[in-house]
């Protein structure tokens, strides 16, 4: 590498932030009092400092690294020797930056079915901000490629698209319903989350106040109940493997109620959705996310809503 390629190692993070949801995570790094400088547009925010980071963002680029340089060659040389492969945030010069790309390994694109191993290999995000000058990160939070995981789409069987939700919160939390395992799936219908959980073996109770898709509701290893998914209760259970909600209602209301399941110690994991409506209730995300082992983050399949697993 000749001495005109500077590669300077940054101390913060920059923040990738899912489509229309930059404002709600500039709020939550304001929360977290992280000073944010913008690097492109509403789409990557720097803050200089660690520690918390907010659970809006769809990406987080732990290791930043500015790099300063002459030639496309260089720029792809000096990626290339912080990590093996790199995930091109769009920013500026989009030709140049493709360019560059096309001198990196290539990144695996190809979607796969579920369930699937992640990739060990770190995924690194990069984007080119002028004509000498990049930033990346060889180490970022997501293992998906720009924080998209590669899943195969199925249009046909699931009853709701839905299911790519909780395929993609499995993938994340590393572990998924075994054979024979017992899943309780509040608010349930029309059942893109029960089809996931029965393809894996999994017996299900479904509740919703809603019908299930015809093609679920005679499985064998499907119970629904059509009612109150809150009137549930853990004295309604001798003990679950999973806990599955996807109801939509008010995030304090849901925390009430998986407090109670949390207490009674019945349920070994956990995946829920929290829901906004209107702004983000900012009480009920610190709740869930001060639950010891769990993690709270925004899901790319996820809209307004946050993804809290244990
Ligand atoms: C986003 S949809 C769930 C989609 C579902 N997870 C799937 O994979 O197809 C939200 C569901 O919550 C249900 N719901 C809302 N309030 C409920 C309640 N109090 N009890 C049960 N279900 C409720 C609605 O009927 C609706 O079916």
């Amino acid at each position: 590498m000749t001495a005109s390629v500077k590669v300077e190692k940054l101390q913060g993070q920059v923040f990738h932030w899912p489509d229309e949801l930059s404002a709600w995570g500039q709020t939550e790094a304001a929360r977290l009092r992280l000073p944010l400088t913008s690097l492109v547009g509403q789409r990557l925010d720097y803050t200089p400092f660690q520690g918390p980071s907010p659970r809006w963002a769809q990406n987080i680029w732990k290791d930043p690294h500015k790099i300063s340089f002459s030639s496309i060659a260089q720029a792809a040389a000096a990626l290339r020797s912080l990590g093996a492969f790199w995930n091109q945030v769009p920013g500026n010069l989009f030709r140049r930056a493709a360019l560059i790309q096309e001198r990196l390994p290539r990144v695996p694109q190809k979607p796969r079915p579920f369930p699937h191993t992640l990739p060990t290999a770190s995924m690194g995000a990069w984007t080119l901000l002028d004509e000498s000058t990049l930033w990346a990160s060889p180490v970022c939070s997501s293992p998906f490629p720009g924080g998209r995981p590669l899943l195969l789409e199925n249009k046909v069987d699931p009853p709701s698209s839905a299911y790519a939700k909780l395929q993609e919160s499995l993938l994340l939390l590393g572990r998924h319903p075994k054979p024979d395992d017992d899943c309780l799936d509040a608010g349930s219908a029309p059942g893109g989350w029960s089809w996931v959980l029965l393809q894996l073996g999994a017996n299900v109770v479904s509740v919703d106040r809603a019908e299930m898709d015809p093609r679920l509701i005679s499985h064998p290893r499907l119970r629904h109940r059509l009612q109150d998914a809150f009137s549930l209760l853990p004295s309604n259970f001798e003990k679950l493997d999973w806990l599955f909600c996807d109801v939509i209602c008010y995030p304090a209301k849901l925390w009430d109620w998986i407090q109670l399941w949390l207490d009674s110690g019945k349920v070994k994991h956990y995946v829920v959705t929290l829901k906004m409506q209107g702004e983000p209730d900012w009480e009920s995300i610190d709740n869930f996310a001060a639950v010891p082992g769990s993690r709270l983050v925004h899901l790319f399949h996820n809209k307004h809503e946050l993804t809290w697993m244990l």
